[in-house]
């Protein structure tokens, strides 16, 4: 039941309290939770960036449209995607695999030559939006994990891309952001949404069975 009643309590916050700092190991459990999400034939395409360090934060925050929530939160936490798929990353996932689960090198090769015959030959934009596709996964995660350590956090695409990428580099590490995630506490009375009822659609509207 915790998940669900995390999931209850939390909610995406307007306004954080800079004064109240997210402990080490509470952020450990939130990127622990973020690497732990499945991917796509196990690619884990992407990487999780944690920025505490406010001088950093201050600069990321031209690139945010809720700027106080940013330097106000105390992580920052970037999903960021593999620009491409090559083959050599996939050759790396799987070596590193095979040789954590003490198999030999190769094991999955008829599966990896598959991979890379079918994302090699698509445009970039399509597997970009792939890979961004498994990063939402552990981005949902971490939003649990930390519903569940009644850790506040908000998910956020509201922030211009190209500023974080530029400001980060990422370009030299392969990397294109795609979502964010405040971590820190709630300033309650400016937090104007905290006070809201949840809302979400009904489940009988919400699930479509088939008995
Ligand atoms: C992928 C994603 C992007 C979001 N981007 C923003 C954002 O940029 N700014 C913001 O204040 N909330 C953002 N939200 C929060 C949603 O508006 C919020 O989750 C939704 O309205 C449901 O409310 P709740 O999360 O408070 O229950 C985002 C949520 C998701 C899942």
């Amino acid at each position: 039941m915790a998940l669900i009643e995390g999931l209850n309590w939390r909610h995406a916050v307007k306004a954080y309290d800079s004064s109240k700092k997210v402990s080490k190991e509470n952020i450990d459990k939130i990127v622990e939770a973020a690497r732990l999400a499945p991917s796509s034939s196990g690619l884990q395409p992407f990487n999780v960036i944690v920025v505490e360090n406010q001088e950093l934060k201050e600069k990321l925050v031209q690139g945010a449209l809720n700027p106080d929530c940013m330097r106000d939160c105390t992580h920052v936490i970037i999903f960021a995607g593999w620009d491409r798929y090559t083959a050599e990353r996939i050759d790396k996932v799987y070596d590193f695999t095979t040789q954590e689960r003490g198999l030999e090198k190769g094991r999955f090769s008829s599966y990896t030559d598959m991979l890379k015959k079918i994302y090699l030959a698509q445009p970039a934009e399509e597997n970009f939006a792939h890979i961004a596709r498994q990063t939402y996964i552990s981005l949902g995660l971490a939003l649990g994990q930390a519903a569940e350590l009644k850790v506040d956090s908000t998910p956020v695409e509201g922030f211009d891309n190209s500023v974080v990428d530029e400001i980060l580099e990422l370009d030299k590490l392969g990397l294109k952001s795609v979502s964010l995630m405040y971590v820190g506490y709630a300033d309650t009375p400016n937090d104007w949404i905290a006070p809201m009822k949840k809302v979400r659609t009904p489940k009988e509207e919400f699930v479509i069975e088939f008995k």
